[in-house]
């Protein structure tokens, strides 16, 4: 008999989105668990650097439809305007809330909330450069994870942790009634029973090779909506942060641009002058990533294989350094030998972001496809943060939005779910074969026999995304990338999970976490096939232009025969007039 607990909500992720979800809930005196693989404090948002983004003027004149006007120019037109505004206007309230929360920003000498510069932010509609990141020093996800968990303590948010969930709990009428997970422990499967399910469950860019994401971030959330028969979003995009350590993958915060810092070729040349003419190193991110690359191609990297180029920020002053820099100092000694304050840090674009997810609208319902008719939410389904696509990144984030998106959308969904558990008091019985599905997947891979190892396997499909779905993308790299993934899927089928005695839940785990991994991979390949354009960070050598006319929408991949269905992006804003879509330049 499996063990069950049942609560008015279940969130699955202890990140960000996850507490802001939990706490809202929990502070309206519900019953609310977070599920959470590892403990809340380690999860990857702890590890976001530069800062989270609010037109609060402190340092510069800011207003928030500038923030709105480019953040829809910096999603290249993609992203849905109703949301971007959403996001944008209620930025301020949402910083100003986690400061009487309690979260330690840096100040300025006014004692107002310290801001830097970011990549694509500019003031009055594309004029001079906006101040609008507000910070703690280099470790705001740090500050703001520890902030929103000391919170949810206090607000009894009941923790499960290192608690893996495996699938979703859905009747016949299609309601979410809650996950099964495994007690990673034990290897104890369990069920929790909820009226409310929200994910937050991140992103997966460790799908990738290169990636600044923990090693966690199997986007989990992502295999169970695929396993539930249901859609993702704009797969084919997925933002490489310019200034990842090479080889290593840590993030060197765009912070450190936006202090001063700025980016070097093998000439000494600052090659983005050329590059972006008006925003230099502040492009934004796909932008800046690009002309590392080409760069690179052009023979002009550093380094004995020319592989990467340098960030310097030693001219900004060591004091400087070490007090808004402080863990960009440590990372750059710890993992590339090197001190800022003294030299170049060596660094090269790396998979940082996904902008798409799983597809949710304005309260974060999580939406069936319209191809089952109008728009609707799957009832007691949420989803926030980055595994979630609302959406407000479109085809490339803005430095800064995603923090913001995590306690905006979080806050959103907690306030949507009480509302729903107010309407729906009554708890449905769970179907009978509430557990069938992640009992099977337990006891296939526990009787697994064969030759192939998981770990293995997932570096091959690493490598085949970072050798076949990078920076750029071509049809012929992509067809071949998808023929060698159906070969790896395959060989899963003959893994088995090693050295069952001593780490046994470790490589249970391993190989779950590829079953998530794997079908993001291929929705990823064939969604980036699909897409004959150019756009944000999706760049086709073959398809160079953005194309308004045919490519204005949103890819939705189901996992059933590799289907894609599309829908229009959302261009009327809420309140305020359509910002057009019109030539990206920086
Ligand atoms: O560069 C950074 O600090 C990353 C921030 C972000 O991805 O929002």
């Amino acid at each position: 008999m499996i063990p069950k607990r049942t609560f008015d909500a279940v969130i699955i992720g202890g990140g960000g989105a996850g507490l802001r979800a939990a706490l809202q809930m929990a502070q309206a005196d519900l019953k609310v668990a977070v599920i959470s693989k590892v403990f809340p404090t380690r999860s990857h948002t702890v590890s976001a650097q530069g800062g989270i983004t609010a037109a609060l003027g402190n340092v510069s004149d800011d207003d928030w439809h500038w923030h709105m006007y480019d953040t829809v120019k910096g999603s290249d037109y993609l992203g849905d305007q109703d949301a971007i505004e959403f996001m944008c206007r209620n930025a301020p309230t949402a910083v100003y809330e986690l400061e009487h929360m309690g979260l330690p920003f840096s100040r300025l000498d006014n004692g107002k909330i310290y801001q830097r510069p970011f990549g694509g932010q500019s003031q009055n509609f594309g004029g001079e450069q906006a101040v609008r990141t507000c910070a703690a020093a280099d470790r705001t996800g740090h500050a703001l994870l520890h902030t929103l968990y000391q919170r949810n303590i206090a607000a009894r948010t009941q923790f499960f942790e290192e608690f893996f969930a495996l699938d979703l709990i859905r009747d016949e009428e299609g309601y979410v009634l809650g996950v099964s997970a495994l007690e990673i422990e034990t290897g104890q499967p369990w069920l929790f029973e909820a009226r409310v399910t929200l994910l937050a469950t991140g992103g997966g860019a460790r799908i990738f090779r290169h990636s600044t994401n923990a090693h966690i971030n199997s986007g989990d959330g992502l295999g169970m909506i695929l396993r539930a028969g249901l859609p993702l979003e704009d797969m084919e995009f997925w933002q490489f942060h310019p200034t990842g350590i090479p080889e290593i993958g840590s993030l060197i915060t765009e912070g450190v641009r936006g202090e001063g810092g700025y980016l070097l070729n093998k000439d000494n040349e600052r090659f983005m002058l050329r590059y972006a003419p008006n925003a230099h190193d502040l492009a934004s991110r796909d932008v800046v990533s690009r002309a590392i690359a080409q760069e690179i191609l052009a023979g002009r990297g550093c380094g004995p294989h020319g592989d990467f180029v340098y960030l310097k920020i030693d001219h900004i002053g060591a004091d400087k350094i070490k007090s808004r820099l402080p863990g960009i100092r440590e990372l750059s000694m710890q993992f590339a030998g090197v001190d800022p304050c003294e030299a170049p840090i060596p660094v090269t674009p790396t998979a940082h972001y996904m902008m798409g997810g799983i597809p949710t609208n304005l309260h974060a319902q999580v939406v069936t496809p319209e191809r089952y008719g109008p728009e609707e939410a799957v009832p007691g389904l949420y989803a926030v943060g980055e595994c979630a696509c609302v959406s407000v990144h479109g085809a490339n984030r803005l430095g800064g939005n995603s923090l913001l998106d995590l306690v905006v959308f979080g806050r959103a969904a907690g306030n949507h779910a009480i509302e729903y558990l107010r309407e729906n008091t009554i708890p449905r019985p769970l179907p009978a074969d509430a557990s069938d599905l992640a009992t099977g997947r337990l006891a296939r891979w526990d009787k697994a026999k064969g030759n192939e190892r998981v770990p293995k396997l997932r570096a091959e499909m690493q490598r085949i995304l970072q050798e076949h779905c990078g920076v750029y993308r071509r049809e012929d790299l992509l067809k071949e990338g998808i023929e060698k993934l159906g070969q790896v899927e395959a060989r899963l089928q003959d893994a088995v999970i090693e050295d069952r005695s001593k780490m046994f839940n470790t490589a249970r785990l391993e190989a779950l976490e590829l079953e998530n991994l794997l079908p993001i991979a291929r929705a990823t390949l064939v969604s980036a096939l699909a897409r004959t354009e150019s756009r944000g960070a999706h760049s086709r050598e073959d398809y160079p232009k953005r194309d308004d006319d045919q490519w204005l929408r949103h890819t939705l991949y189901s996992r059933e025969n590799d289907q894609l269905d599309y829908k229009p992006v959302r261009l009327k804003p809420l309140t305020v007039e359509t910002f057009q879509p019109k030539e990206r330049t920086y």
